[in-house]
């Protein structure tokens, strides 16, 4: 099992935008649409777990633009990838009864294109902009008139001859996805009314994420079952959701497919992730800082070539995980294991008043 299909959270490359400007989210899961996925992602708030401020918030927001018969205010949805940003913006448009369009940064590549997709709006419709941080600058400036006086500037023509025809646009609610909050320039910001974190999941949430997956998709999960899923899902609902379906596989071919703790704990074994979630290039990469480089401080390329990985991917996909288990730092000199990746991997800490010398490369 390749490591990416397991535990990167990102969504396979182009399911979520083939429905690009429809009408409606796609029922489905990120796995694609026909199979038993369909239904798996939370419709409304009420079926959405967790995140329970938000959930709150929002709701009134939805509720009170819901009465007054209005678009809602503009709304920024920021997290990292799998914890249901793209899942808000359906919930939203389906909250408000309105119809869903939906497109990315990326694939608006000129003002003429956000230009078409905004005049097609009708009152009330919810424009769904997921990587709003990947909007390019021309595009951002024709969106904030568009945003805050539902007014568009559309230049014709090309030199002296060029003249600038304005529409108006029907009001409209837009919801805006980005996993990189800090990449969104402060003006797009502020046009937002309001602006939302996601934050990586309580297990206890996760638990009722497999078990409600577990209906949907018509598999046995038990409690016991649904947590050891859970505790190994990274704070993450999509990695719950595929972690469970592999699960569901393992149990089917060795057992009688009824998903309970041995079958989890087995399936997942064999995978290889292990009670942490952490996979074989996790372990692979801690093992390696701590008995070939001593416990660091040691360069991230090092690290990386040590992997067989690009250190982006490193520095980007592995890494945060791991600090953010409190498994590894980030340090001007380098990266360090803590004391408690020594433990994960069964090994003895040195001792820290025995200095160890830093190892660092041409490359670093
Ligand atoms: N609160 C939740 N309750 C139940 N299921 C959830 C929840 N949040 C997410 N999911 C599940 O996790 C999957 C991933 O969520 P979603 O696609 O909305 O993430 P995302 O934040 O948009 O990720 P990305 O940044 O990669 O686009 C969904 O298909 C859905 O089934
Ligand atoms: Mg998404």
């Amino acid at each position: 099992m390749p490591r990416d299909e397991l535990l990167d959270p990102s969504p396979t490359p182009d399911e979520e935008f083939e429905a690009a400007l429809s009408r409606r989210l796609p029922s489905a899961d990120d796995e694609g649409a026909g199979s038993d996925e369909a239904g798996l992602r939370p419709k409304d708030l009420q079926e959405f777990v967790g995140q329970a401020e938000l959930k709150e918030r929002l709701g009134i927001i939805l509720e009170a633009a819901r009465a007054r018969q209005q678009a809602a205010d503009h709304l920024l949805f920021a997290g990292p990838p799998g914890l249901g940003k793209t899942t808000l913006a359906g919930i939203v448009a389906n909250e408000l009864g309105a119809h869903l369009h939906i497109t990315s940064g990326p694939a608006i590549e000129r003002a003429g294109d956000l230009a078409s997709i905004l005049t097609k709006l009708e009152a009330g419709d919810v424009l769904f902009i997921d990587e709003i941080h990947r909007l390019p600058r021309v595009v951002e400036e024709v969106l904030y008139p568009a945003m805050e006086d539902l007014q568009l500037d559309v230049l014709l023509g090309k030199g002296p001859a060029a003249r600038s025809i304005r529409f108006d646009l029907e009001p409209f609610t837009m919801v805006g996805a980005t996993t990189r909050t800090g990449l969104i320039t402060g003006p797009l910001r502020d046009r937002f009314g309001f602006a939302f974190r996601l934050d990586y999941y309580e297990e206890s949430d996760l638990e009722q994420i497999v078990l409600r997956a577990g209906d949907v998709m018509g598999i046995r999960v038990h409690p016991e079952g649904a947590a050891e899923i859970a505790g190994r899902s990274r704070g993450t609902p999509r990695i719950a959701n595929r972690l469970l379906r592999r699960v569901r596989d393992f149990a089917e071919v060795r057992s009688v497919g009824v998903v309970d703790q041995e079958a989890a704990a087995d399936g997942l074994a064999l995978f290889g992730i292990d009670e942490r979630g952490l996979d074989k290039v996790d372990r692979i990469l801690l093992s390696n800082l701590c008995e070939r480089f001593s416990g660091g401080p040691v360069g991230l390329s090092t690290l990386a070539i040590s992997v067989a990985e690009p250190s982006e991917t490193v520095e980007e996909v592995i890494e945060p995980f791991l600090i953010q288990q409190g498994l590894l730092m980030r340090t001007p000199r380098g990266r360090v294991a803590t004391a408690a990746a020594w433990r994960h991997l069964g090994l003895e800490a040195p001792d820290p008043s025995v200095a160890v010398p830093s190892v660092t490369t041409l490359f670093d």
